[in-house]
C-alpha cells in the first residue's frame, strides 16, 4: 500500500481530518469490525462527523451498513457494480477526495472525515491537516491498524481524559494532531 501513500496530492480537496479510535498497539480493526466496545466514544464520533462528508473504504463501509444521517458517506471502491443506498461511490482516492471537497462546499463543512479503515487512512495520512484519535488504553488483537504517528510530522495540541461509562471496555483520552510546518498545498 506505500505505492499509493500520497496518491492524491495536488488534488483540489477541502482540509483532511483522519478521526480514528486506536488502540496501545495500534490496531483499529478486527475481522472485519471494531476489537472494542466503546459506546462514549460513538457519541463523539457523532458530534465530530455531523454535517461533514466523509470518505471510507468499501470495507468500513460494510462493517457500518448503511448511510450515517446528517453526513455524506462517500464509499471508495474499485468494485464498478458497487451501489448502496444513500451513499456516492468514487473509484479512485483521488475521486473520492474531489467529491468529498464538492460536497463539503454545498454542505457549508470546513473540513472533510476521513473514517478508515486502514488502506484509506494509509493511503490519506500524507495529505491531511488533522488527527482525532481515540486513544483506547487497551492492546487489541486484530488485523487492521493505523498508520504510525510520527512525532517529526505531527504536533499534539490537544488531549481530553475520556470518562468511562458502563458500556465502554476500556479507558480512552481524545487527542488531536496537527500537522507540524507548512500546510497540504489544496
Ligand atoms: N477503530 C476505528 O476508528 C476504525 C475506523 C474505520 C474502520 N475500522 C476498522 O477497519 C477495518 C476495515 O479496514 P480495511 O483496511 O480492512 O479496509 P477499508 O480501508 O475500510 O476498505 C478497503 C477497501 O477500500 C477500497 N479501496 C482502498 N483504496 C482504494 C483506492 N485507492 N481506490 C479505490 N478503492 C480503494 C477497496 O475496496 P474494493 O475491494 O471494493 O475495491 C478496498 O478493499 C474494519 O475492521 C473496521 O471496523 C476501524
Amino acid at each position: 500500500m506505500a505505492g499509493d501513500q500520497g496518491q492524491g496530492r495536488g488534488v483540489r480537496h477541502a482540509p483532511l481530518v483522519l478521526v480514528a479510535a486506536v488502540a496501545r498497539n495500534g490496531v483499529i480493526g478486527a475481522n472485519q469490525g471494531l476489537p472494542w466496545r466503546l459506546s462514549s466514544d460513538l457519541k463523539r464520533y457523532k458530534a465530530l462527523t455531523w454535517g461533514k462528508p466523509m470518505v471510507m473504504g468499501r470495507k468500513t463501509y460494510l462493517t457500518i451498513g448503511r448511510a450515517l444521517p446528517g453526513r455524506e458517506t462517500i464509499v471508495v471502491t474499485r468494485d464498478p457494480g458497487f451501489a448502496a443506498p444513500g451513499v456516492l461511490v468514487a473509484h479512485d482516492l483521488k475521486a473520492a477526495l474531489e467529491l468529498a471537497a464538492e460536497r463539503a462546499r454545498v454542505m457549508g463543512a470546513d473540513e472533510v472525515v476521513v473514517a478508515g479503515g486502514g488502506e484509506i487512512y494509509a493511503q490519506t495520512m500524507a495529505l491531511a491537516e488533522r488527527l482525532l484519535i481515540t486513544e483506547v488504553a487497551l492492546d487489541a488483537t486484530g488485523e487492521t491498524r493505523f498508520p504510525p504517528i510520527d512525532p517529526g510530522k505531527w504536533r499534539e495540541v490537544r488531549r481530553e481524559k475520556g470518562a468511562r461509562g458502563p458500556r465502554d471496555d476500556a479507558d480512552f483520552a481524545f487527542v488531536e494532531y496537527e500537522r507540524r510546518g507548512e500546510t497540504i498545498p489544496s
